[in-house]
């Protein structure tokens, strides 16, 4: 795929769609930078190279109108900071003053547009608006992977408007780290599988039986397998009409040759707020009246043992309700070993991402993804329409 090593920028407006959907505390002030980081070497390129930078994104889900919380101001004062440079704002992603706007940038200088999803126009990938922000651009640039599942103006639309298109150094990053792992992975491939439901990673699952030599599953999806196989998990959270899905899968697994590892023990309590009765039992003895909250540390030792022969690992989801100490023991411990593994590590998704930062090995690890349902997806095996839409621009320029 072309990226920005590829292209002429001196003088040139670069339109790169970026991703600063960051979390925000109730102050407006950015909670996570990850996302705002992984952009910067692509602007410095262009700006190096001479080029002039229109940045845009979303942030939130404000639906179709401007909404003031989910403005991206505070995003441009905190990416100002980084880049010791100013960043100015535009009143809106399209119209006269932001033509005007974008048409009197001069070299070296960076324009962020306000909020794409300001526009109902946006989500609908409509024709016309990702003709408008393409007459922004010289060049556009993708950089933004974590938004890519999504056929939306901005991602996929404008690409058929514009000249020349490309991957920023964040996507070309996703996708080498992704294709490593997943689709070239020295082996055996490890892949931990985490989260609340079946239902939103069975597909994922389903795909990954074809992937990963071994398949390590926990989190409160991990309730429904245990219940699919006769195992009582008191009042835990089920999904009592996914069960039949999940025992299917463990037989197709099993078929294919794939070993599936699910919680030998558990860590319970009455509720996510009791502290007084938190135990650790064998799946085999959960009582009636608890909820499975964590794996435990049983588990968690059968787990690094696997991991322990693996030279390439990819983890999403986290192994319990990590939100709610003590429930957040596993997840970190898998977190730590993860940071001291010599594999190929690979985190994808929002809870595995923030618990590798708490945890402080999101340095450790080999690659962090800015990914949550676009790397799902990825896993799933599906192509995603930003990336597909970038393919296509670069077949037909
Ligand atoms: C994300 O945070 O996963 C991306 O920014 C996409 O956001 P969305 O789920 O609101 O489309």
């Amino acid at each position: 795929m072309k990226t920005l090593d590829n292209l002429d920028l001196a003088g040139k407006r670069v339109f790169i769609r970026v991703d600063f959907n960051v979390p925000l505390d109730k102050q407006g002030n950015v909670k996570d930078d990850l996302r705002i980081r992984a952009v910067l070497p692509s602007i410095r390129k262009v700006l190096e190279s001479g080029g002039k930078v229109v940045l845009a994104s979303h942030l939130g889900r404000p639906k179709g109108k401007p909404v003031p919380e989910f403005s991206l101001k505070p995003v441009s004062d905190y990416l100002s900071k980084l880049l010791c440079l100013p960043v100015k704002l535009a009143p809106d992603c399209i119209g006269d003053e932001v033509r005007r706007m974008a048409a009197e940038l001069g070299k070296g200088e960076i324009l962020l547009l306000e909020n794409l999803r300001f526009h109902a126009e946006e989500e609908k990938d409509d024709e016309a608006f990702s003709r408008e922000l393409a007459s922004l651009a010289d060049v556009y640039v993708n950089d933004a992977f974590a938004v890519s599942h999504r056929a939306h103006a901005s991602v996929h639309g404008i690409t058929r408007f514009v000249p020349v298109c490309a991957a920023g150094y964040q996507m070309a990053k996703e996708i080498k780290y992704f294709n490593e792992a997943m689709e070239t992975p020295a082996k055996p491939l490890a892949i931990i599988i985490g989260g609340a439901k079946v239902s939103t990673k069975i597909g994922v699952l389903e795909h990954l039986v074809s992937k990963a030599d071994y398949l390590l599953i926990g989190g409160a999806m991990a309730n429904t397998f245990l219940k699919a196989q006769g195992k009582e998990v008191g009042k835990s959270l089920v999904e009592d009409e996914h069960m039949e899905t999940a025992a299917r899968f463990l037989k197709k697994a099993a078929e294919q040759g794939v070993k599936v590892y699910l919680p030998v023990d558990a860590v319970v309590a009455t509720s996510l707020e009791s502290c007084g009765d938190v135990r650790q039992v064998s799946v085999d003895k959960v009582p009636p009246d608890v909820q499975i909250l964590d794996v435990g540390s049983g588990t968690v030792e059968v787990f690094e043992k696997v991991l322990g022969n693996c030279p390439t690992i990819v983890w999403n989801g986290p192994l319990g309700a990590f939100e709610y100490p003590p429930f957040n023991k596993s997840t970190f411990a898998l977190a730590e070993y993860l940071g001291k593994s010599k594999a190929l590590t690979v985190i994808g998704g929002g809870d595995s991402a923030a618990a590798v930062k708490q945890a402080k090995v999101d340095d450790k690890v080999s690659y962090v993804s800015t990914g949550g349902g676009a790397f799902l997806e990825m896993m799933e095996g599906l192509k995603l329409p930003g990336i597909a839409a970038l393919e296509a621009c670069e077949s037909r320029s």
